[in-house]
């Protein structure tokens, strides 16, 4: 059985004040859940948030690292520097820094590999753009990230790999894929596991949705066979609608 898995991205927005009290307010009305749950403020924030959840049931990550372990790479932090501040998790690969930043299926992979050999579970992301998905080319979009980013890995070390499907076009845009077109990506992205790995690695991989998930949509994706968890994005920054997709994915 795959444990459902919610995280929330915080992305560059909070004071560090606002992160606490974010992260308290979570922390305090989860209670106890069978959900697996994460949020990845800020990096400058971690520490801070990483006092406010110690002991909890809220898993701290970051939003991104660098492959190398140490060294001069100015502004850049490594994965043992998040393993030092309490980070379980990183997010890799999320279509922002592919858009925005630049960042390769080669570089991802570098820092997926960097991650597992320091014992950090990579959310790996991955999702078309919305010319690619009106040009037919989401299946294949998707392979070639999913290839490109996991390239390399041993069957052990991908069954311990989260992905996150997020279609570019629903990213922060309210307009959030149907249960059925993003389920259909999530089997696809099974097979492929099945094809490239085996059949126990599909069947241990968790895949994230993510783009615009709210409260009142959560509940039909999660119900999707394949649709084990969600990378949220603006509703991850309030408690109550944080709390509402946890309790919708029970
Ligand atoms: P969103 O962001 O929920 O605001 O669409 C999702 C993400 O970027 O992970």
């Amino acid at each position: 059985m795959r444990r459902t898995f919610i995280a929330g991205n915080w992305k560059m927005t909070q004071t560090r004040s606002e992160a606490v009290a974010l992260a308290q307010g979570i922390v305090q009305q989860l209670g106890d859940t069978s959900i697996e749950v994460a949020v990845a403020p800020p990096s400058v924030y971690l520490d801070a948030v990483s006092q406010a959840t110690k002991g909890s049931n809220v898993g701290l990550s970051a939003q991104n690292m660098y492959h190398e372990a140490n060294g001069a790479f100015t502004g850049e932090i490594s994965a043992s520097m998040l393993l030092d501040l309490g980070c379980k998790y990183v997010i890799l690969g999320h279509s922002e820094r592919r858009h925005i930043l630049g960042e390769t299926d080669t570089d991802v992979n570098r820092k997926v590999h960097a991650a597992i050999a320091a014992g950090l579970v990579p959310i790996v992301c991955v999702g078309e753009t919305l010319d690619e998905r009106e040009a037919g080319q989401t299946q294949s979009v998707v392979q070639q990230q999913c290839d490109g980013s996991l390239a390399g890995l041993t069957n052990e070390q991908m069954s311990g790999v989260v992905i996150a499907y997020e279609p570019v076009w629903a990213i922060g845009t309210g307009k959030v894929a149907t249960p059925e077109q993003a389920e259909e990506v999530h089997a696809d992205l099974r097979k492929l596991l099945e094809t490239r790995y085996n059949s126990d690695v599909a069947a241990a991989v968790r895949i994230q949705y993510g783009g615009s998930v709210k409260p009142d949509n959560a509940g039909d994706l999660l119900g999707q066979p394949n649709i084990d968890g969600a990378l949220v994005g603006g509703a991850s920054l309030k408690v109550d609608s944080f709390l509402g997709i946890i309790a919708a994915a029970k």
